[in-house]
């Protein structure tokens, strides 16, 4: 073997290598024949081999010899390769077809949970009139849930509020969101304009329209010369903007420990407007929330001199905003996890 020889042996291979390459018909032939040629055992590997049978003199000289060869096929396998992907690509194009004008298909899109979307809403009206937003603890202590707010530990009143008790002495799950009235009478000064919204626990049994878990906004304004219509004002605003201008509405007498007086304030019967029907039990009214003026303990309680400062409160819950609005009868609904309700609120 010398240089002339294996000279000859690679040409004829390349020029074997070239022919198959340009007939090879489809991409898996032309990659078999790649292995065949190029591969580790290939056919070039094989004649290179020759190389250690040359006089040692010829040996440097190979490489401007084989090089080239090496060159030429790799070069026409990728040509060749190009071709066949976009014939097959006409191929698909050909015997495929794409409708460009059929619709997107649409992504789902999360929604704000109802009890937040109502939360959201009443802040959002109760902004206009100069309230904040305040956070208060869902783990409350039972002074500051039931004694300063004029529930003393065998008051009665108590059987209103049961809860779940925690695993911490003296502490429990909140029962309302009123034990926050305190902590913002504690953490600010008046004028206070502060409302509450969070998650409320009762231990209840459970049907339509109680749960042992739901979602309270509470209100409270403490400043000089605060009045009841004051309070009445706001919550003829806050209904009408709630549920449409022109609303009706009327206080009753209510009870609570930490208001006095309490009301209970009710709109006209959203589903029959007044004129009585089995949705307001035929009274042609809806309760919506409780309120009334700060009892001076639990302004006491706040570190405020009620011979100074006089101040309203309010508590509703969000959810029954949403029933009243929607006609929805089950409270229920709004702690599954049926994505068939929760799915209807933006
Ligand atoms: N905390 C009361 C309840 O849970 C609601 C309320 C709040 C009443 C503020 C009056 C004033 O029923």
């Amino acid at each position: 073997m010398d240089l002339a020889d294996l000279t000859r042996d690679l040409e004829t291979l390349r020029d074997d290598a070239l022919e198959a390459i340009a007939t090879a018909s489809d991409r898996a032939s032309l990659q078999a024949l790649e292995v065949d040629i190029l591969g580790k055992k290939g056919r070039l590997t094989l004649v290179s081999r020759g190389i250690g049978a040359l006089p040692v003199e010829d040996r440097p000289k190979v490489g401007a010899i084989a090089n080239p060869v090496r060159q030429a096929i790799e070069a026409a396998f990728t040509e060749r390769d190009a071709v066949l992907h976009a014939g097959a690509l006409e191929d698909r194009l050909r015997t495929e077809t794409v409708d460009v004008t059929t619709p997107g298909r649409p992504v789902a899109r999360g929604t704000l949970h109802p009890s937040l979307e109502a939360m959201r809403e009443i802040a959002d009206i109760f902004a206009r009139f100069g309230f904040t937003v305040y956070e208060s603890p869902e783990i409350e202590d039972d002074v500051t849930n039931f004694q300063l707010l004029n529930i003393p530990p065998d008051h009665p009143a108590r059987d209103l509020w049961d809860t779940l008790y925690v695993d911490l002495p003296g502490h429990l799950l909140r029962t309302h969101t009123s034990p926050g009235q305190i902590r913002v009478m504690r953490a600010t000064r008046p004028p206070i304009r502060a409302l509450l919204p969070g998650r409320c626990f009762r231990y209840e049994a459970v049907d339509a329209s109680h749960d042992f878990e739901f979602f309270q906004v509470e209100g409270l304004m403490v400043d000089e010369g605060t009045t009841m219509g004051d309070l009445r004002g706001l919550l003829d605003e806050f209904a009408r903007a709630m549920f449409g201008a022109g609303r009706k509405t009327r206080f009753r007498p209510g009870y609570y420990p930490f208001t006095e007086p309490s009301v209970a304030f009710d709109v006209e019967c959203l589903v029959c407007g007044g004129a009585g029907c089995p949705a307001c039990g035929r009274t042609g009214w809806m309760t919506i929330l409780g309120a009334g003026m700060v009892h001076p303990v639990v302004l006491r309680s706040g570190g405020l001199d009620p011979e100074r400062y006089q101040g309203f409160a309010f508590g509703m819950g969000p959810e029954r905003m949403k029933m009243l609005k929607h006609a929805i009868t089950d409270l229920r609904l709004f702690m599954d996890d049926d994505l068939r309700f929760l799915g209807q609120f933006r």
